[in-house]
């Protein structure tokens, strides 16, 4: 646990339509975003950012989809050099799982655990949901605990 409350130091939303175009569009905002705040654009922790913003974003759009409905990012600094990113879609009745069989889905959650120093999911009220992940300012590489 954080010694303190994590408030934001600055935050952006917006609101994406449930299309490849608006899967596209989180990523390249979040790109912009993060270099505003100081990231630099090539380093790892921007381009691990991206990547999450990317496979959250996909997952949104293609499982987290309803028709009418769009999906929102938020990329919320946190104290600390953290990135808290987070990617709400309307359908709060289907949930992430991490699949533990090498051939059934994607990787793109193993991807996001790998580069994230945590994610997770809460409820988006009324039946929405949040999935989040904290790219934190521990170098990539340097984790030891075999995650
Ligand atoms: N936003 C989401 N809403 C509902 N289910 C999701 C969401 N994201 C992921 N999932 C579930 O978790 C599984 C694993 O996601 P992922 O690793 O990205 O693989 P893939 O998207 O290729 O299936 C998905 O197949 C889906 O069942
Ligand atoms: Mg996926």
């Amino acid at each position: 646990m954080p010694p303190q409350p994590a408030t934001p130091a600055a935050q952006f939303t917006q609101l994406l339509s449930a299309t490849r175009r608006g899967a596209r569009l989180a990523r390249l905002l979040t790109v912009e975003q993060i270099a505003e705040w100081g990231w630099p654009r090539d380093s790892e922790r921007a381009e691990a950012v991206a990547v999450v913003v990317a496979e959250l974003a996909a997952n949104a759009i293609v499982h987290g989809r309803l028709p009418g409905r769009g999906f929102r990012l938020s990329l919320v600094l946190l104290p600390g050099s953290r990135l808290r990113i987070e990617v709400t879609d309307p359908r709060g009745d289907v949930l992430p799982s991490v699949s533990g069989v090498a051939d059934e889905g994607g990787r793109g959650l193993v991807i996001v655990d790998a580069l994230a120093a945590e994610w997770g999911v809460r409820p988006y009220p009324p039946s929405g949901k949040t999935v989040w992940a904290e790219v934190g300012s521990v170098r990539l590489g340097s984790r030891t605990d075999g995650r």
